[in-house]
């Protein structure tokens, strides 16, 4: 938050606050004089709310029908098709952009549009790789999948790359590295690994792959080569009995993961341009993007092609027993390969080129505030999966407000559906568009909902900011679980559980991560004990794929659908907005109690500032807890008035009604408030206090990073620091009262 928008912030606040004594005032002179000076100086809103009778419960349940109506027909196996016909990396697909802007104009959507930036992007022009040994050639990987007569587009040969890995042509002796991670480098580097100068055989899993090639870089390694093991597909595996895709739903031992090598953690979106975006035409200076992606070059093969490669280190330095796995012929020997070595060669044309997200909106009566949902239109291969079953489960949405529009029903709040470009390189089309448009989101956008890979599997998975907890779990009460008798909230209990933290990995990371807007990711996932293998960024995520293993019948996608369409119309219906505060308060003290804080940092000494800075968290986290629990339940109280609203007095009502505007702004700018405008050490950019995607993980989110790093770095004087932040943010949050 920049010190503008910080006093813009406190002086909303304050605002509100001399707001409500002047009501208060003015409503005791109502009280005592009469009307006359009250009706002559009231809005138009007031005159119209007095003179209505909504029951808001009667009005959600009639729009509800509506929308569950409409989605009793299920188009979403159509979209599904429509979108991955066709090869569509991010920034080529016009064809695309133009059919999806297409649809949201034939559904009911307004002022649609082509909202384009300009980023660095790469794209791939050749690959190789050779093993030899002893100086020569003795195996060259294809690099391609099989094609499938059974799945007609894996016909489209998509060159096996990562996003934005360096360009090179490398020869080096490899050695494996496990899964990359900073735990597993750090144990190379203790057994004496020699690292410097190989290439690093790294396999797929724990954390986001643009990581691993950043720290094999880091510790001076000249390529990186990342493999599929099938080990971490669990137990859907040939080895136990399963056919193999198309025959089967164990993973076709041809499938490669392409995938961004982008280093999220450190800034996602264009490279080029961290923290600020250019519109084409527009004129500003990009930076140097190595900070974020790397110089080496990094490519990505096949579980069935990286067998004869790994077999040669057999027998071959050190072992660890944790890091076996199931190549075939190889005994997880660490190396370095000594007789033989790789040879890795990668080039892509990089530039400068336009994307283009798609926007569109259903104006709400207030047009100055709105919610957005989002999903991206770019992937590797043509993607039945990732995105486009948040494409299709998207379109659906956004057909059954259409038909709930064609009723004469207007949202109280404006929804803008969003379709994001070149996600898969890194968040960019998100990114760039709340990076141009912060002020205005900080200010105007109530929450983000964010679908990508919406269905590719039965297990509903829930990842958001806690203050949507109660409107993420209230719908999930309301919705019957496909084929079943039981609740989409009975199953998401006994499998999930809980709704967890965000990190990043998709488009929900700026919103939430830069900005500060209460964001939620939602899809339904695989059952990692008995579902088909989802492959992943492979030319087998189609739409044969999803029809024969997926979701046969879009069951997934279409619950998917009315799940969200549950949730919009609870966020744009009800005059009290369905954001809850007392999650986040409890949230918070947990994560600040789980933090391992060294003893000898907070030990009794006369003038210890992190044992008193500690102690004030400690009070202010209580407080926090007791109004959150106050402001909840003062919001289920005007909610309660609200229904019973032919019952109110006009005092009443006039009192409701001020009552009702400072508690949405309280909740629409209740997580403003996490917002350090220091960032993270390093990592500026990443600016909310409680939640960024982890600096050694990527996807997987860090709870109070800040004071997490500083305890990790044994930096006490850095911990200090974020203490301090945290204890005027808690004072901040501790002034956002609903009564
Ligand atoms: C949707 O797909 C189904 C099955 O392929 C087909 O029968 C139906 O006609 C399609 N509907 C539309 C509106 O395209
Ligand atoms: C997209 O639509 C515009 C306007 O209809 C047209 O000019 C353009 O050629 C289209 N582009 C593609 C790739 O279809
Ligand atoms: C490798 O090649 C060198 C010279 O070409 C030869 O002397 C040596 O024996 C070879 N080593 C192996 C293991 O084949
Ligand atoms: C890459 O390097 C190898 C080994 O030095 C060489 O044989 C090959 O021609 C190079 N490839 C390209 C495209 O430069
Ligand atoms: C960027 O490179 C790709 C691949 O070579 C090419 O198709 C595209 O036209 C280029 N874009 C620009 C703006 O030069
Ligand atoms: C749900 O039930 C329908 C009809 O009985 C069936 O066709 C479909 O395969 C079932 N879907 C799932 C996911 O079990
Ligand atoms: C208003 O009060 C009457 C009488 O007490 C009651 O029957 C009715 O249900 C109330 N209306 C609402 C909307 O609660």
């Amino acid at each position: 938050m920049t010190e503008k928008q910080d006093l813009e912030l406190q002086e909303t606040a304050r605002f509100h606050r001399r707001h409500n004594y002047l009501c208060i005032a003015a409503l005791q002179i109502f009280a005592l004089v009469g009307t006359a000076l009250w009706f002559a100086r009231p809005t138009a809103d007031l005159l119209i709310k007095l003179q209505t009778t909504p029951n808001d419960n009667a009005h959600y349940e009639l729009a509800k029908n509506v929308l569950l109506q409409a989605l009793q027909t299920n188009y979403a196996g159509n979209w599904s098709k429509e979108y991955s016909e066709e090869l569509q990396l991010g920034g080529t697909n016009l064809g695309m952009v133009n059919y999806t802007l297409h649809q949201f104009e034939k559904l009911g959507l307004q002022d649609t549009y082509i909202d384009s930036y300009t980023s660095y992007m790469s794209y791939p022009l050749e690959n190789g790789l050779n093993l030899l040994k002893n100086g020569t050639v003795v195996f060259t990987p294809k690099l391609v999948e099989d094609i499938l007569d059974e799945d007609p587009t894996s016909k489209h040969s998509v060159p096996a790359f990562l996003g934005f890995a360096g360009n090179g042509n490398v020869t080096a002796e490899y050695v494996y590295c496990n899964y990359g991670t900073h735990d597993d480098f750090k144990l190379l580097a203790e057994l004496g690994v020699p690292l410097e100068g190989k290439i690093a055989v790294i396999r797929y899993g724990k954390i986001f792959r643009g990581l691993k090639v950043k720290f094999a870089q880091e510790h001076g390694m000249v390529g990186a080569l990342l493999y599929t093991d099938v080990y971490d597909d669990g137990e859907v595996t040939e080895k136990n009995g399963y056919k193999a895709y198309p025959d089967g739903p164990a993973r076709n031992p041809s499938a490669i993961q392409r995938g961004s090598s982008m280093f999220l953690s450190m800034t996602p979106g264009d490279p080029t341009t961290p923290g600020y975006a250019i519109k084409p035409g527009e004129i500003k200076k990009r930076v140097s993007p190595y900070d974020v992606i790397p110089r080496i070059p990094a490519l990505p093969i096949s579980y069935r092609e990286v067998q004869p490669i790994l077999a040669k280190l057999k027998g071959k330095g050190p072992k660890v027993d944790s890091w076996t796995g199931s190549v075939d012929g190889f005994d997880y020997s660490i190396g370095p390969s000594v007789d033989h070595t790789l040879n890795l060669y990668s080039k892509q044309e990089f530039n400068v080129t336009t994307i283009n997200n798609i926007m569109g909106k259903i104006k709400g009566k207030d047009d100055s505030k709105f919610i957005l949902i989002g999903n991206h239109h770019d992937s590797w291969t043509p993607s039945a999966g990732d995105p486009h079953s948040g494409s299709a489960s998207m379109l659906e949405i956004i057909r059954a407000f259409g038909e709930l529009s064609k009723t004469g029903w207007v949202p109280s709040v404006t929804i803008v559906f969003a379709g994001w470009d070149a996600e898969e390189y890194g968040l960019i089309g998100s990114t760039e568009f709340a990076e141009y448009y912060q002020a205005k989101l900080k200010k105007e956008c109530i929450a983000y909902l964010n679908t990508d890979v919406a269905a590719v599997g039965p297990i509903l998975n829930i990842q958001a900011s806690p203050l949507l907890n109660d409107v993420l779990l209230t719908s999930a009460k309301e919705l019957i679980y496909p084929n079943s008798t039981k609740t989409l909230y009975e199953h998401f209990i006994s499998n999930k559980g809980h709704i967890g933290t965000l990190g990043s990995g998709s488009d929900y990371t700026v919103f939430l991560e830069h900005l500060g807007i209460p964001s939620v990711d939602v899809g339904f996932s695989t059952d990692p004990k008995k579902s088909p293998i989802y492959q992943y960024h492979s030319i087998y995520d189609s739409y044969h794929w999803m029809k024969e293993f997926g979701d046969p019948d879009f069951v997934f996608h279409n619950a998917l659908s009315k799940y969200l369409s549950l949730v919009i119309l609870h966020l744009v219906d009800e005059p009290i907005l369905k954001l809850r505060t007392h999650d986040y308060a409890t949230a918070l003290s947990s994560y600040f109690h789980n933090l391992e804080i060294p003893s000898q940092w907070s030990i009794k000494k006369c003038h210890n500032p992190v044992k008193k800075l500690i102690k004030h968290i400690e009070d202010k986290l209580e407080s926090l807890e007791l109004n959150t629990l106050e402001n909840d339940a003062n919001l289920e109280k005007y909610s309660q008035m609200h229904e019973n609203w032919d019952n109110l007095s006009y005092y009443q009502r006039i009192k409701l009604h001020f009552k009702t505007k400072a508690a949405n702004t309280v909740l629409t700018y209740f997580e403003r408030h996490l917002l350090d405008d220091e960032g993270l050490k390093g990592r500026k950019w990443f600016k909310h206090f409680a939640y960024a995607s982890g600096r050694y993980t990527g996807y997987q989110g860090q709870e109070l990073p800040g004071l997490a790093e500083a305890i990790e770095d044994h930096n006490q004087k850095d911990f200090e620091a974020k203490l301090v932040v945290f204890e005027k943010i808690l004072g901040n949050l501790n002034n956002m009262r609903i009564r």
